[in-house]
């Protein structure tokens, strides 16, 4: 999804940083975005960690200027049953997903105050929405993904920086992979699509758009607002 935003947002005229804590994975997003005539940089950097989301802030604004839009998308899924999850993923899903976000708004934030407008696109997630069988710890981070953007809509919607949240729901990436992959679910996932309003998962390109849109200059007088992409799974 985030390597979809990325060329999404490029092709829309943006200067896009790609971070990720996969540095080749950015760096192939980064020229798949040259090549095709836009502007990109790849940034190293693990989102739990204030330093490093600190220096890729400081590189693209040294080679974009001031950032105005940032969309935070990286995450990392915890499929476990309840009584197996470890503390220790408990901190680390915390610390990627949802301190995370709150790192990387509060590195970009000086430029969107001066510049008096910003755009905050917050990746959550369905699971957070209606609940999902092992998946109690990611759901959280997610559900503590939505209330902060809310928050933040409300104290920053003076400031002309608007602050939403993007929900998918079963979206064909890696991770979705790795869950259909891990045996999760009580039924086949086939079953579980064949019950949602639209049958099928969801496209990263579909989840990109909505990305745009909030990130858009029309979307101005939108704000602390929580988009569904999942096929009228959840409301
Ligand atoms: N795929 C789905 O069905 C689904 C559903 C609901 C929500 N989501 C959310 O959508 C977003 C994108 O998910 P995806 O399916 O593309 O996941 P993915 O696992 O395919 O990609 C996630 C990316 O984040 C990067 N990343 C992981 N930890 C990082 C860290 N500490 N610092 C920087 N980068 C890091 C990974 O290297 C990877 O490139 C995530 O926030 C995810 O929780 C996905």
């Amino acid at each position: 999804m985030g390597k979809a935003t990325a060329q999404r947002l490029a092709r829309d005229g943006r200067s896009v940083g790609v971070l990720d804590i996969d540095r080749a994975g950015a760096e192939a997003v980064a020229a798949e975005i040259a090549a095709a005539g836009g502007k990109a940089i790849a940034l190293a950097a693990d989102m739990a960690d204030r330093s490093q989301v600190e220096a890729a802030v400081a590189e693209t604004r040294q080679a974009f200027g001031p950032i105005t839009i940032v969309v935070n998308n990286a995450a990392v899924e915890n499929f476990a049953p309840i009584g197996e999850v470890t503390e220790a993923d408990w901190d680390r899903l915390m610390a990627v997903n949802l301190k995370g976000a709150f790192l990387l708004i509060q590195a970009v934030l000086p430029d969107m105050m001066a510049a008096g407008w910003g755009r905050i696109v917050n990746i959550s997630g369905f699971g957070a929405q209606i609940g999902a069988p092992n998946m109690a710890l990611y759901t959280a981070t997610k559900g503590g993904v939505i209330s902060m953007t809310r928050s933040m809509a409300v104290e920053l919607g003076s400031k002309g920086i608007t602050v939403n949240s993007v929900s998918p729901g079963f979206i064909d990436t890696p991770m979705a992979r790795r869950a259909i992959e891990g045996d999760l679910f009580p039924v086949p996932y086939e079953q579980i699509l064949a019950a949602y309003p639209i049958p099928r998962l969801g496209q990263a390109e579909e989840i990109a758009a909505a990305c745009a849109f909030f990130a858009s200059d029309e979307a101005g007088y939108v704000t602390g607002q929580l988009l569904g992409v999942n096929g009228g799974a959840a409301f």
